[in-house]
């Protein structure tokens, strides 16, 4: 990694491992241009790839036609109704309600290691792996100054990038707009890779043509979503797994978003990803400034495997900060398909005790534990124990489960209030909602307003007592619905614009007090299954619940959307029992086991309701999570094949970072009629090494293996599953 300015061109030239990003200075008038960003370059002038001496167009030369130069120039942050028609990049209302803004060149300093990003999550380094960049902006007749910075790392392909914006002036401005990045690049004939999804089916890889105009991704339900996802790639025509041109842009942020590519007449793209602006409006008196989180941008010729390792390692080294993330996690038992809100102490200690038999190491109490909640339409807030349901209180049901032999963990959804419930009783106003209208009910629950101090205590409050009342090892934070009917009873008219991000800062704040607090707990995050699955959360938490849906089949696509750009460590996945809850398929037990090892592995079930060889296969699962834990939390992944291209069979690879063992699961979602077996060059082996085989005699070459291939055997039968293991001879 390295950060250089060239004085010679007045421009800055960031180098990771791979790529190069470079910056210039333009003008008299300090337009900050985007020259290159791509596979890596020497230290030379590259100024002319911005153009600009094409047109004699530049402002301080021709100032008849300044719109010619703004509408074109490839700018590293796009102001806002002074020429440039392509999206903006930050917009801001002037004490006259006048908006029009450019941000000019000022400033530089070039330092070691990273500097916070206040409130927010963020990737993080020490002084001696990674270095920023702040190039200092102002528009002086705004009375505004704002610092871009990008930081680059030692060890990895990634650039992050962010801004904050200060008000130097003398008056109150409104910030209406602020994206976090903007890139402008030829188009090369790239296609959109995007996340996209639903409750139960999270993240499905889709490509989209990039067409003239704009495209985009984006929330404005106060969470990443269930339906589109924080991230933007930009693929190469022949682009695969192994090779070619990819262009990855992930938000560090778990509330409203938009990615946007546009396609413009010149054939140019324009990158922009940020807070969505619907509903965002931050009011900024004289001193104040503004934090946008950080996007992390990725380039890599080396095709999509490469960019989903340099996300995985980056966000391993990074951004996460659990010391989980570095421990095989507990394998847990759920109660939630199991029983739903049908429960009782003596239904968990059941459950307790076999699981305890088949080598089970925690049992997690979803759901339904406290206040009156036997279905889901009321006590959300009632954050005490029902002691009908656990009788003795939730001490003596956490001893109990102790004595068995098993660690407890308990389900929260702090940030919601049931209608029906003693808190909404006395603090009506506590959720959030448009005065004099009926709010939106979801799941028949609404938000609470936690950008308020005595909300968020309270229920803070709530979550630590109930932590400190007995021996509870982890919690999985859950987020049930979205954002409706955006008004805080708290904001003055002319900050209701800020609730929504407010809100995303409550939540992180909420949860950072919790992990200081309580730095041992296990936490997981989960909303409504996966719809917070973002990098924001894995800031906060080691894992999260990756989808309501636990079909094995499915889970292949999810998780396989999901490791395009997160740790498998961070996937929360279970085993649970067929028919499935979500979809109603069967598939064999072995290959549910199978697909949940790429996760944090656990049970989803009534294990007292499995037959003799379902329990027995139990341990034996866990002893293979045991023995693969390691590799499979550390190692690098290599997706093989998909059987959504296939229609056939998935299969993906991690191997060892020292490249002495792999693990290849192999799942043949189709049986298909008179085939021979099936031919999977693998990936990341060292060409040099030569790999045993597991359940065969074979040995061979890495190089063999990468280029010539492995030979799997068919399977009898739809959903059947297997697990090689490569060892070095
Ligand atoms: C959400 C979660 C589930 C479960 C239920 C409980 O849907 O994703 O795992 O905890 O809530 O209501």
């Amino acid at each position: 990694m390295n950060i250089t300015y060239l004085r010679e061109n007045n421009s800055f030239k960031l180098d990771t491992d791979n790529t190069s990003y470079v910056i210039g200075i333009v003008d008299k008038e300090g337009f900050i241009g985007h020259a290159y960003y791509g596979a890596r370059i020497p230290n030379e002038d590259v100024a002319y790839l911005m153009r600009i001496n094409e047109n004699p167009l530049v402002p301080s030369l021709n100032e008849r036609d300044r719109s010619s130069f703004l509408d074109t120039f490839p700018t590293e942050f796009s102001g806002n109704n002074v020429g440039d028609y392509r999206e903006s990049s930050i917009k801001i209302r002037d004490k006259n309600g006048a908006s029009g803004i450019q941000l000019l060149y000022r400033a530089y300093r070039i330092i070691k290691g990273k500097p916070k990003i206040k409130g927010l999550p963020e990737t993080f380094s020490d002084e001696a792996n990674a270095m920023t960049l702040e190039i200092y902006v102002e528009d002086a007749n705004l009375g505004i100054e704002g610092t871009l910075s990008y930081s680059v790392f030692n060890n990895s392909d990634a650039i992050t990038r962010s801004i904050r914006i200060k008000n130097v002036s003398d008056d109150t401005i409104y910030l209406d707009k602020i994206m976090s990045m903007c890139l402008d690049m030829d188009d090369d004939n790239y296609r959109m890779l995007v996340l996209h999804g639903s409750w139960a089916r999270e993240r499905h890889i889709e490509y989209r043509k990039i067409g003239y105009g704009k495209q985009s991704v984006s929330s404005i339900r106060g969470e990443s979503s269930h339906q589109e996802h924080p991230f933007i790639a930009l693929v190469g025509e022949n682009t695969t797994q192994a090779y070619g041109d990819v262009y990855g842009f992930n938000f560090v942020y778990s509330g409203n978003f938009i990615g946007q590519v546009e396609k413009n007449q010149f054939n140019s793209l324009r990158v922009v990803m940020g807070i969505h602006p619907e509903y965002f409006a931050f009011k900024l008196v004289p001193g104040d400034e503004f934090y946008a989180p950080e996007v992390v941008m990725v380039y890599t010729n080396q095709g999509l495997g490469h960019m989903t390792r340099t996300y995985h390692d980056l966000y391993r080294n990074h951004l996460m900060r659990s010391s989980f993330l570095r421990k095989s996690r507990p394998v847990l038992i759920n109660n939630w398909e199991a029983t739903y809100f049908d429960f009782d102490n003596e239904k968990l200690l059941d459950i307790a005790k076999t699981a305890k038999e088949c080598g089970i190491e925690m049992l997690v109490m979803d759901d339904g534990w406290f206040g009156n909640r036997n279905d889901d339409n009321s006590s959300l807030g009632d954050w005490w124990v029902n002691e009908t349901k656990i009788k003795g209180g939730l001490k003596k049901l956490v001893d109990d489960v102790n004595e068995i032999g098993l660690k407890f963990g308990i389900w929260f959804e702090p940030e919601m209030i049931s209608p029906d419930s003693r808190l909404y009783r006395q603090h009506p106003d506590w959720a959030i909602a448009i005065p004099g209208r009926i709010p939106c009910r979801s799941r028949n629950q609404y938000v609470l307003d936690i950008t308020r101090k005595e909300v968020r205590d309270y229920v803070y409050n709530c979550l630590a007592t109930i932590l400190k009342s007995a021996n509870i090892d982890y919690v999985k934070w859950d987020m049930n619905r979205q954002l409706t009917d955006i008004s805080s009873a708290r904001l003055e008219a002319d900050r209701q614009g800020e609730l929504m991000h407010r809100y995303v800062l409550a939540l992180y704040e909420m949860q950072e007090r919790l992990i200081a607090e309580f730095p041992n707990l296990l936490l997981e995050n989960c909303s409504g299954g996966g719809a917070r699955f973002d990098p924001g959360m894995l800031y906060y938490s080691p894992q999260i619940w990756c989808s309501d849906n636990t079909d094995a089949i499915e889970r292949l696509s999810i998780q396989g959307g999901t490791a395009l750009i997160y740790p498998l460590s961070t996937m929360g996945a279970h085993v649970s029992v067929c028919p499935n809850h979500t979809v109603g398929r069967v598939t064999p037990f072995e290959t549910r086991g199978n697909v949940a090892l790429a996760g944090t592995f656990g049970y989803e079930l009534d294990v007292t309701k499995l037959s003799k060889e379902e329990k027995e296969a139990i341990p034996k699962q866990i002893a293979t999570y045991k023995k693969f834990n390691k590799l499979i939390r550390e190692g690098d992944y290599y997706r093989l094949a998909s059987y959504r291209e296939n229609n056939y069979y998935d299969c993906y690879q991690v191997v060892s970072k020292d490249k002495s063992e792999a693990l290849i699961t192999f799942v043949q979602v189709l049986s298909q009629p008179n085939m021979h077996s099936i031919k999977i060059k693998l990936q990341g082996l060292d060409d040099n090494k030569i790999y045993k085989i597991s359940g065969s005699e074979e040995s061979h070459y890495g190089e063999t293996l990468k280029n010539a291939g492995l030979l799997i055997e068919r399977l009898n039968g739809d959903f059947q599953s297997k697990l090689i293991h490569l060892t070095e001879q």
